[in-house]
């Protein structure tokens, strides 16, 4: 099949052709394709809609329809801090100063979310960095996460 800049990208051919035979091929796909570049380039859905025979914006409005999809890549550590009541009473508040201070200055590889609750009160104040939760947490440990890239060597 022609691409429109003449250039396919074989793990999108290979991801379509292992799914382009099932019932609704292009959540898998497009899971698939994000799964192997981390995000969901315009070439891809150019050339996942091509492979569907699909237009462009039908999987373009799939693709930003649901928020897990991402349309650039993103960082490669999460960080969480919780922003609810019990962790704002003891410090929360100067944990995520911190972290929205390191995060602004483009400080380590690290995309900083606010959530509400992380089921860790009694540690308060909380943070969860890919996928690990860390109790007690301060500024100045929170800001360590965001130098050092990890929570290696960050007690929970
Ligand atoms: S309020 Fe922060 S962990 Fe529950």
């Amino acid at each position: 099949m022609a691409r429109s800049n003449g250039k396919a990208d074989p793990e999108v051919v290979a991801i379509c052709a292992r799914h382009q035979a099932s019932d609704g091929p292009l959540l898998p796909i497009l899971h698939d394709v994000q799964a192997h570049h981390g995000y969901v380039s315009d070439e891809a859905i150019q050339q996942i809609a091509e492979e569907l025979n699909l237009s462009r914006a039908e999987v373009f409005g799939v693709v930003t329809f649901y928020h897990d999809f991402h349309r650039e890549p993103q960082p490669t550590h999460s960080l969480k801090v919780c922003r609810a009541e019990a962790c704002q009473s003891v410090g929360g508040r100067d944990v995520w100063a911190a972290a929205s201070t390191a995060a602004e200055s483009g400080q380590g590889d690290v995309q900083l979310e606010a959530v509400y609750c992380l089921g860790n009160c009694a540690c308060a104040p909380s943070v969860q960095m890919d996928g690990r939760t860390i109790g007690r947490m301060t500024a100045e440990r929170v800001s360590t996460l965001f130098s050092a890239g990890n929570s290696a060597g960050v007690p929970s």
